[in-house]
């Protein structure tokens, strides 16, 4: 990455790299403190009814057990109150179920008890000691049966242009439904809290979150706090992909845990509550219709989605939004109803909405080019548009084109088949496929910190988390080109909501929002600087700020370098040890709001079908990216990477598997729920249009996270079918769905 004159300043490293991989960059259950007591939820074994009796006496005898919490001793917490005129007015009533507080179970699983010990040991030894007695409530789980019976369905959001279902007037159309089951972000990082009190109003968390100030305000809120006297850290994410954008049970049962004991309390959630206890992408049905004339062009789009929520709180993504904006049509209708079942609550999942729908629409795209007898990028390419037809406003910046071009190069497109199951390599069945993934690129407030001292370093602050994709490495990034200075002198602290407030890590809107108020900071300190350089340094009397520049730390006379001087010597000349100012960046101008702003990704893929089993092998792929400028090339490209191993997953192995029997998850560890190996990621280029977008920000920069994992899936099941002949509509694509008989080993 020595390629421009940048390249002394900018280098191209993770700044957290070497802290991650030693071990020295700690993750929320990695912090101890004196006297912390270990605590773990005993959950619920029937997925609905209520709790008769619970027996705590073996588990309270057994050795280092200090507490046992459960409905009936739980101390009372402001925020449980439902009726507003009990609540303090700082309160507002917990979201979601309130754990520890009735003896109410709502899904199989449900945490009913914290058992708290002396050390992690001893408490999960005894969780197996409390024993619950039931009465059963009937429960319904099956998505599948459920969404057969029109009553049950809540909520329908409906959206109509033109003309509904015109699909179905065209030369051609295609109607098909999908499937996608439960999927579940299982982050490398098990979720955890450590609270400690300090005094009745005064509490400490570190938390796995991917916002420090909303978990902050969740806690406040619920325990009727002062901002001030709720500090949540969170220096390091280990992965979160949305699981991370809500506070959920394990932070009120360890504020209640160590506010009752009087002591510091950590939980950790084991694998198996991963599955229930944060959320999940919901389980959808999809049914697509879509139909075009002669030459191509898109005559009508319909689309329909029905997708799970729990019965205790609704849950909505915008799995229909795409259909709406992504391709020119006149004729569009959508709805989306959620179906609430006796399961836990669903949550935002990488790419969520548009990577269930996308999965969808670029499916049943697919599958209207062969009717067309048309190429599926052609297709694409016809029905291109650079104003969004949805809201009629013009993309900041849309080069999804280039984005096609690149990937049908790199991944060989021209040797596609034009007839499915026609070409083999090595006794293989080869297929060649590809899908648009597309996420709104938003840009909200955030404030930051920026001190610069006398001895050149700069520090940065805000209160946004790092969940992985590298915030601290492009915060610095952005910093360091504003500044033009060396990335070594700057320093970009997050994860504690005792920094100035910033976004919670989520929408792919960190490098926007974040990056924004970075960008911003940095000018203000360079103007700064210029006018103290006017004020004390003589070279510089008379002139205007206009005619200076900050560069290679040094204030500098445009007309002529040779009146210069140091920053740090500028800023002893003036007396001041820092320059230390907050700024806040808010959400986009007017000016910027004349345009809809979209990050865009394309998903080029070769794969082999094994003839003799269905067993599928990714061979290729090329994944391309228009998401702006990019600041921060290995991150980002790291970010892409992840969305394809994420997109392998949710197009051939992960699946929540249920006993409807029961209510319960019966695949929730990592043995039974199939993320990728390694062995089946293949070789992946990356590609970047990497032009900044002039509309959307100061900085250029749109997100990556989520347009890494969009359309991905849909990518693979048209290579599937390019291979095969056969369409699967249900993910995971799995060698049954193929036609193939599982052998049981
Ligand atoms: Mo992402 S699902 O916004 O963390």
């Amino acid at each position: 990455m020595k390629s421009n004159n940048n390249t002394l300043l900018i280098e191209d490293e993770r700044v957290d790299g070497s802290d991650k991989v030693t071990g020295k960059a700690k993750y929320a259950a990695e912090h101890s403190l004196p006297n912390m007591a270990y605590a773990v939820f005993v959950t619920s074994t029937i997925a609905k009814g209520n709790i008769k009796t619970l027996d705590t006496s073996k588990a309270l005898a057994s050795p280092g057990v200090l507490d046992v919490i459960y409905y009936a001793n739980c101390p009372a917490v402001p925020g449980y109150a439902s009726n507003a005129a009990d609540r303090p007015k700082n309160v507002s009533e917990w979201r979601g179920y309130k754990v520890l507080y009735d003896n109410k179970v709502r899904f199989f699983g449900q945490p009913i008890a914290l058992v708290v010990a002396d050390s992690f040991e001893n408490a999960n030894a005894a969780v197996r000691l409390v024993k619950a007695e039931y009465e059963i409530e009937k429960f319904e789980t099956n998505f599948d049966k459920a969404r057969l019976d029109p009553t049950l369905l809540k909520s329908p959001v409906n959206y109509k242009r033109g003309t509904e279902k015109k699909f179905k007037e065209a030369a051609s159309f295609v109607e098909a439904e999908y499937n996608i089951p439960i999927e579940v972000h299982n982050a490398m990082e098990l979720f955890a809290t450590i609270a400690f009190w300090e005094g009745e109003d005064r509490v400490t968390l570190y938390d796995k979150t991917q916002g420090p100030k909303s978990t902050q305000s969740t806690v406040v809120r619920t325990f009727g706090l002062t901002d001030k006297n709720v500090r949540v850290i969170t220096e390091n994410v280990g992965g979160a992909f949305g699981s991370g954008l809500r506070t959920w049970a394990n932070v009120p049962a360890a504020c209640i845990a160590a506010k009752k004991l009087n002591r510091p309390v950590k939980l950790v959630l084991t694998r198996p509550q991963m599955f229930t206890l944060v959320g999940y992408r919901p389980q959808s049905w999809q049914k697509v219709g879509i139909g075009a004339d002669a030459s191509g062009n898109f005559m009508g789009i319909s689309h329909e989605a029905i997708s799970n929520c729990a019965r205790y709180e609704d849950f909505r993504e915008g799995i229909v939004e795409a259909s709406k904006f992504l391709y020119a049509c006149e004729n569009v209708d959508t709805k989306h109803s959620i179906l609430p079942l006796d399961m836990s609550s669903p949550i935002w999942m990488r790419g969520p909405g548009e990577a269930t729908g996308c999965f969808a629409l670029e499916s049943a795209i697919d599958e209207l080019a062969y009717k067309l007898n048309m190429d599926p990028v052609q297709l694409r390419i016809k029905n291109f548009t650079a104003i969004n037809p949805d809201n009629k406003l013009p993309f900041s910046d849309i080069n999804i084109k280039d984005c096609y071009a690149y990937g049908m190069e790199k991944i060989g497109w021209k040797n596609r088949p034009m007839v499915p199951g026609s070409l083999k390599e090595n006794g293989m069945l080869i297929g060649y496929g590809m899908s648009v993934g597309v996420f709104g690129a938003g840009k909200g407030t955030a404030s930051v910190r920026i001190v610069l001292s006398n001895d050149g370093k700069l520090i940065l602050e805000c209160a946004v988390s790092d969940m992985g994709p590298g915030t601290m490495t492009s915060m610095t990034k952005i910093a360091a080109e504003a500044m033009q200075m060396p990335m070594q002198k700057i320093k970009f602290k997050l994860g504690d909501s005792d920094l100035p407030p910033g976004p919670s890590q989520g929408g792919s809107g960190t490098t926007s929002t974040v990056g924004s108020a970075v960008d911003m900071a940095c000018k203000t300190v360079q103007l700064k600087l210029k006018e103290l350089a006017i004020q004390f340094a003589p070279a510089f009397t008379g002139m205007t700020a206009d005619a200076l520049e900050v560069k290679n730390e040094m204030v500098v006379a445009k007309a002529n370098a040779a009146i210069k001087i140091e920053v740090p010597s500028l800023l002893k000349l003036a007396n001041q040890d820092k320059i230390d100012l907050t700024i806040t960046s808010s959400g986009k101008t007017a000016e910027q709001l004349k345009y809809t702003s979209n990050s865009f990704s394309a998903h080029f893929v070769k794969l082999a079908v094994n003839p003799k089993d269905g067993t599928i092998k990714v061979l290729n792929v090329v994944t391309t990216g228009d998401a702006g400028k990019i600041v921060s090339p290995k991150t980002a490209r790291s970010q892409m990477l992840g969305g394809v191993v994420g997109g392998i997953g949710m197009a051939l192995t992960e699946k929540v598997e249920m006993d409807h029997t029961t209510g319960q998850i019966i695949n929730a560890s990592f043995g039974g729920y199939h993320v990728p190996l390694h062995s089946q990621i293949p070789n992946t280029e990356v590609y970047f249009v990497n032009k900044p977008d002039p509309h959307v920000n100061d900085i250029g920069s749109k997100g990556i996270g989520e347009i890494a994992l969009i359309g991905f899936a849909g990518a693979i099941a048209n290579a599937v079918y390019n291979a095969t002949g056969k369409r699967v509509r249900d993910l995971p694509i799995t060698p049954d769905k193929l036609g193939y008989k599982i052998v049981k080993a």
